[in-house]
């Protein structure tokens, strides 16, 4: 018996990276899922891999019409719709002072606006449908401050807030809402030009090895199955907080001079 058997998900972004450990590991649990990404031929690989129990759709999230038919191209496939993760996001480096408005906007409009679109859609067929999970995908960037990516954070911060006030309004629909705060995990975010899992120890490696406690970099299953429990009815009594998943990067500093 799986752990989402009889739900109907749809994962934003879910073409690779930690969306498409969402969508495979939300299958595996008994869900039916839309696959829904801007990148077409990756996203319909995924879907195709998963089997009768996936669809494909293109959806850009920052097009509220693409999510009017991301939402109508699930509820034609699988009857319903009873989770949404808002996982899909952009992130860049750019030192405030040379970041441009153009910058700001673009960074924005995906990981704001978009989570602000996916969340309107679903409140309908989730109402429909008797209640339902929204899982928004912020950052350990929407906890704290960091540098060379103010856009970011304003839309990280941004997804946390919206969450709280989203939780509030839509509780009585038997719609729970919210927030995952990821910390450095192996996906393409951050390395655009690579590949996800890069052979041997890089510099992010090195990085997560200093400043974890838990001494590694986050893989994208450790973020599914944090998002598998807020998809399940095991987190029932759960909405509007925040769960963060970094191996304790942001849990404070050591004390002077006992740093190792
Ligand atoms: N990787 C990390 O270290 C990390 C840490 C904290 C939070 N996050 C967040 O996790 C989420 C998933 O990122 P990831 O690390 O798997 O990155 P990724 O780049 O591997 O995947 C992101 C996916 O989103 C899709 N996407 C981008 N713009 C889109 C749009 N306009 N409409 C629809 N899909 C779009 C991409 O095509 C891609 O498939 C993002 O919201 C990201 O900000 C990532």
């Amino acid at each position: 018996m799986g752990r989402l058997d009889g739900k109907v998900a749809l994962v934003s972004g879910a073409a690779r990276g930690m969306g498409q450990a969402e969508a495979q590991l939300f299958a595996a649990e008994g869900a039916k899922v839309a696959v829904c990404d801007i990148i077409d031929d990756e996203g319909k690989a995924v879907a195709s891999e998963i089997g009768s129990s996936a669809i494909f759709q293109h959806l850009d999230v920052t097009r509220e019409e693409d999510w009017a038919a991301a939402t109508a191209a699930t509820t034609a496939a699988f009857g319903k719709l009873d989770v949404l993760v808002n996982n899909a996001g952009i992130g860049e480096i750019v030192p405030f002072a040379e970041m441009t408005l153009e910058d700001y906007r673009r960074v924005t409009e995906v990981n704001q606006t978009g989570v602000f679109l996916g969340m309107k859609a679903a409140i309908e067929p989730m109402t429909a449908a008797g209640g339902g999970s929204i899982i928004n995908i912020s950052s350990i960037d929407g906890l704290v401050g960091a540098t060379s990516v103010l856009h970011y954070i304003a839309s990280k911060w941004a997804v946390r807030g919206m969450t709280k006030a989203a939780a509030m309004e839509l509780g009585d629909r038997g719609i729970r809402v919210n927030s995952v705060h990821p910390g450095f995990i192996h996906t393409m975010i951050g390395n655009p030009k690579g590949t996800p899992r890069p052979e041997g120890r890089t510099v992010l490696d090195d990085f997560t090895a200093r400043w974890t406690p838990l001494g590694r970099t986050g893989e994208p299953e450790d973020i599914a199955k944090l998002v598998l429990f807020l998809a399940s009815d095991d987190s029932a009594y759960s909405t509007g907080s925040e769960f963060t998943a970094d191996g304790g990067m942001i849990t404070g500093y050591p004390s002077p001079g006992t740093e190792s």
